[in-house]
């Protein structure tokens, strides 16, 4: 059965040893974060757990950190499936979007917070980089909404805490949610905003799927649920929230007001520069009784963020090629784990059926999206094998015959710090494309023929040699030799 909240999918992780509680007592304001950077610097992603602070100095809230996306596995748990079938679960809900349904109690209005009383100092929100933020942040899900349409967009925008009542939103240019409060300046209106801590596993992947404008990504959370997410309106502002949330904030920017945000440790693995970015004006603070506090691990690759960002748009990416544009010949997308999220390595198997098809497609996938590097392979590569991808990108690849480079390319993710000068100013990127797909028949393989091969297996049994889990990379060279 589908988790209905946070504490369910928690429960569920910590039986599966992918969520570990600590009970010494922390520092929001540096070991939540610090602890958190430790889990993804040092250990490798199927050792890595979420972690849940019981006992955070100064509050009663614990704090989760990581445990969306501490390891593949959270993500499959979140989604009720196999590591194996994450992709074919993620194309399944992008096809059937459930639209969401209105409620009107909800457990995340339990405790109603208004006007002096909605004080930001009451959450233990953590700083993230530590001795170089300018302070706490809220990586909450933003709720926003396009005024005329009236449809509801959710992404996560970091949100500096200013003071008791007052954030800055990193709402960058091109971003929907700068979009949707636009559409309320421009009848001359504040424009409402919302942020959503510790809700549905599925609201949170969802929200950083990468959908077009105007597909609200509560019906992708839906549809992966496999049926309607409740909303509850908010009590203050003109905008529906997940009822069975742990946290929700009210709020309001006005056209206009503006404030430095930043320096902020950004995903890419740098601090980003200060930026002018909109204030927001708390109306409310609602929450359950008793509320768990969630904040994402983001910052230096990898992490929480680029975690589940490459998983989520991945998922994305398969279904535009497949369904979308009818590209049937793709039959997988992977996007790297090392760095993830946005500017990333994105990995394609599929089936060249015409000289240069394959450098299409990845141009398709460079333009559209916001990866960096684009390698397509064919469909005989594991492409979740890094050995086994460059071992296509020698055995598959010539440089100069193979490669396309995009140049002049906007980063609308102007943090991208390979494009930034001397002085920080960002310059026009540029992306990759490497067909890595066989252009000939190269002959057979090196390896013994299969007959041979499964008759040794049973002989290096027979030696009592050690046991092992057959790669998929074996497997696919020994089914081909
Ligand atoms: C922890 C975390 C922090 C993020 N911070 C930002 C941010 O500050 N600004 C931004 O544009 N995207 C940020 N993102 C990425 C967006 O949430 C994500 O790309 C989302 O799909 C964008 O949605 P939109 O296309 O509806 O704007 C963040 C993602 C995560 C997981």
């Amino acid at each position: 059965m589908a988790f209905r909240d946070i504490r369910e999918y928690l429960a569920a992780l910590e039986n599966k040893g992918l969520m570990r509680r600590v009970t010494r007592a922390v520092d929001h304001t540096w070991e939540v974060a610090c602890l958190a950077k430790w889990m993804y610097q040092a250990l490798p992603m199927e050792k890595r757990f979420g972690l849940y602070f019981e006992n955070v100095k100064g509050s009663t809230m614990p704090v989760v950190t990581g445990v969306f996306g501490a390891a593949v596995e959270n993500v499959a748990v979140a989604l009720e499936c196999e590591v194996d079938d994450i992709n074919k679960t993620l194309v399944a809900g992008l096809r059937g979007r459930i639209k969401p349904r209105i409620v009107k109690n909800a457990v995340c209005q339990e405790v109603v917070l208004t006007g002096k009383d909605a004080d930001l100092g009451l959450l233990p929100t953590p700083t993230w980089t530590p001795g170089k933020d300018k302070g706490p942040y809220l990586t909450a899900i933003v709720v926003t909404r396009d005024h005329d349409s009236g449809v509801q967009n959710v992404a996560v925008y970091r949100t500096m805490v200013q003071d008791a009542n007052s954030v800055v939103v990193n709402l960058s240019p091109g971003r929907q949610g700068t979009r949707n409060v636009q559409t309320w300046f421009d009848k001359g209106k504040k424009a409402p905003i919302a942020w959503v801590i510790a809700t549905e596993p599925v609201i949170h992947l969802a929200t950083v799927a990468n959908l077009p404008y105007g597909q609200d990504e509560i019906e992708l959370a839906g549809s992966l649920k496999g049926e309607a997410i409740d909303l509850v309106p908010c009590k203050t502002i003109d905008l529906a929230v997940p009822a069975n949330s742990e946290i929700i904030i009210e709020g309001e920017i006005t056209a206009g007001e503006w404030a430095d945000e930043g320096p902020f440790g950004e995903f890419a693995g740098y601090m980003g520069p200060v930026e002018k970015r909109q204030v927001g004006h708390i109306t409310a603070i609602t929450h359950r009784t008793n509320p768990i506090c969630h904040g994402y691990s983001s910052q230096m690759p990898p992490s929480e963020s680029t975690t589940i960002q490459s998983i989520m748009n991945a998922g994305v990416i398969l279904h535009t090629l497949r369904d979308q544009l009818g590209e049937m010949s793709v039959q997988d997308v992977f996007i790297d784990q090392n760095f993830g999220g946005a500017l990333a390595h994105a990995i394609i198997a599929m089936t060249p059926l015409f000289p240069g098809h394959g450098k299409q497609v990845g141009r398709i996938v460079a333009d559209a999206t916001p990866v960096k590097r684009v390698t397509v392979v064919d469909v005989d590569v594991d492409i979740r094998d890094s050995f086994h991808v460059d071992w296509a990108l020698n055995a598959r690849f010539s440089p100069q015959r193979d490669t396309v480079i995009i140049g002049d390319v906007f980063m609308t993710l102007g943090m991208d710090p390979s494009v930034r000068d001397a002085n920080g100013t960002v310059s026009q990127g540029s992306k990759i494309v490497l067909d890595a797909t066989s252009k000939f028949d190269a002959g057979t393989s090196s390896l013994p023929p299969k007959i041979l091969m499964e008759k040794a297996l049973a002989v290096w049994k027979e030696c009592g040699l050690p046991d092992f889990d057959i790669p998929k990379r074996a497997r696919l060279r020994i089914d081909k030799s």
